[in-house]
């Protein structure tokens, strides 16, 4: 069980199932406090009622962009301050290799993209003028290349990525951390059913172990030598491997 979270104070949105949920939950059996931000406040009420004094669930869809500074601003009301922040939230759905649906993709661009920027341009004004904490971004290995299976969840990953980095290259100044996370596949229910994935109480350990940690990491040793050279394969020849 992670130590760190002693004391400290935490957003995670997207904290209803998978990476998001086990994150919470070590937060608050490790003595932290969390507000847990999803649609599904059924999901979230369990660990609520445990810890009624460390665990403040706030139902919101991120898609409501306007609405944004508003829960965060009661996140940290309820919290009485801010450590750190994990945008989790984020969607994959099965895409056909000759699918090209707009409606589908858009509605990956609105959560993995639009809700993290507004989400995170609340922390960041926040921190900014406070000089601490730490912003944490879930990426992906996924946004490292341009595969064919899925254009859009690749890119709005890729997206994430670049975009942290930039807050990441503003607020350094400022005191204030920014941390992308690169997962492989990880058990949860966007993985359900896939052979390999990382136990997801690994996972989020590995996450709480990194969040003061400036920079971008992959969680396994293995995926950070592999996307290494993956990253630098010329794109006729990435185009030919099933990779
Ligand atoms: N699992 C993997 O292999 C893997 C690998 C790399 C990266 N990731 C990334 O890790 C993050 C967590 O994914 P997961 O694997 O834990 O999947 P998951 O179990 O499906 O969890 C997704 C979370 O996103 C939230 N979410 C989705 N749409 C939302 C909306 N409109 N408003 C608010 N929250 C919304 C869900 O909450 P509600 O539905 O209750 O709103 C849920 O809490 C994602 O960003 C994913 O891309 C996952």
């Amino acid at each position: 069980m992670p130590t760190k979270v002693i004391g400290q104070k935490a957003i995670i949105v997207g904290a209803s199932s998978g990476i998001g949920a086990e994150l919470a939950r070590q937060i608050a059996e490790g003595g932290g406090l969390v507000a847990t931000v999803a649609r599904r406040t059924d999901r979230l009420q369990p660990l609520a009622d445990k810890y009624p004094e460390r665990v403040f669930p706030f139902t919101h869809d991120v898609t409501n962009y306007a609405e944004a500074p508003e829960v965060f601003q009661k996140c940290t009301d309820a919290l009485g301050g801010l450590d750190f922040i994990i945008y989790c939230s984020g969607v994959m759905p099965e895409v056909g290799p000759h699918e090209y649906n707009t409606e589908k993709d858009l509605a990956m661009v609105d959560v993995n993209i639009s809700g993290a920027i507004a989400w995170l341009n609340a922390a960041a004004t926040r921190m900014e003028s406070t000089g601490h904490g730490s912003i944490i971004g879930i990426g992906s290995v996924a946004g490292d290349r341009g595969r064919c299976a899925q254009p859009v969840y690749n890119s709005s990953k890729a997206f994430l990525h670049t975009y942290l980095e930039a807050l990441r290259n503003r607020l350094v100044k400022k005191g204030v951390k920014v941390v992308t996370i690169k997962p492989g596949p990880t058990e949860s229910e966007m993985t359900q059913g896939m052979k390999g994935t990382m136990p997801v109480n690994d996972a989020a350990a590995k996450i709480i172990n990194l969040k003061d940690r400036t920079g971008e990491h992959y969680l396994k040793l293995t995926h950070r030598i592999a996307f290494f050279i993956i990253k630098r394969i010329p794109s006729p020849i990435f185009r030919k491997l099933k990779i």
